[in-house]
């Protein structure tokens, strides 16, 4: 049986308002291929509303880069769960560029989980292991205290996973889908111990880290991977949809 797989685009730091109608429209003209295909884009805060106006009467849901945990407040620049869920269905949490360079740590990660699910958006939480981790045999214990921390106190299932070992985002050097799948597999388990067993298979797994059009197809021939968290390739409209073509 085929499964229903989830693309989704994360837009980092790039589009002005202008770029971002320009891009979603291309995407939006392959809209009526997308078939089963669960297709999320997360363009910049700027564009949310203009892009969120340009996706009425398409299949194709809406996703935030991220969100704070407070509901309101002196929190200069930040933006609340409640102002994005009546914008978009999803939110990018604990992305490792956000880890990296904004200095997130598990229990804010875990923060903003929460906060997202009780707005009701769905959160998709992204983990993984560095290279000098990785080189150590540490992947699993990395992904171990990121689960289990990020998802400390939450018993919904309504979230993604997104597994992105960091020494293959934006390298053009993608885990080989075995390697991925093999992280994903331990990552399952690890909810099936956590959540309940029937929560735990619910929720879609998607892998990250240079995925495009050449690579999808053998990653997605993987039990353990639902889908994909794109980085790169989603600015090409081109290449997002044949992403999301093959994933159909
Ligand atoms: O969120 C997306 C990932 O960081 C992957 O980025 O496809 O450019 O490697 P990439």
């Amino acid at each position: 049986e085929k499964r229903n797989f989830t693309i989704a685009g994360n837009w980092k730091m790039n589009t002005t308002l202008n770029e971002a109608v320009d891009l979603v429209n291309k995407i939006r003209s392959g809209a009526a291929d997308f078939g089963r295909v669960e297709t999320i884009v997360c363009p910049p805060f700027i564009s949310l509303s203009k892009v969120k106006e340009l996706l009425e009467g398409t299949s194709i849901q809406l996703g935030a880069q991220d969100v704070f945990y407070e509901e309101k407040g002196a929190f200069t620049g930040e933006i609340s769960p409640g102002m994005l869920s009546s914008l978009c269905r999803y939110v990018i949490i604990g992305h490792s560029e956000r880890r990296t360079y904004f200095h997130e740590t598990d229990d804010v990660v875990n923060r903003k989980v929460k906060a997202a699910i009780r707005h009701g958006l769905k959160p998709i939480m992204c983990v993984g292991e560095n290279l000098d981790e990785k080189d150590a045999g540490a992947t699993e214990s990395i992904i171990n205290r990121q689960i289990s921390l990020g998802l400390s106190g939450i018993e919904s299932a309504d979230l993604l996973i997104a597994y992105e070992p960091i020494w293959a985002i934006g390298t053009g050097r993608a885990a080989t889908s075995a390697y991925a799948n093999q992280v994903m597999n331990y990552i399952r388990e690890l909810l099936c111990k956590i959540l309940h067993t029937g929560k735990a298979l619910r929720i879609p797994l998607l892998y990250g880290g240079s995925v495009n059009a050449e690579n999808i197809t053998d990653l997605l021939s993987q039990n353990d991977i639902d889908g994909a968290l794109v980085g790169g390739a989603s600015l090409k409209p081109d290449q997002f949809l044949s992403i999301i073509r093959q994933a159909n």
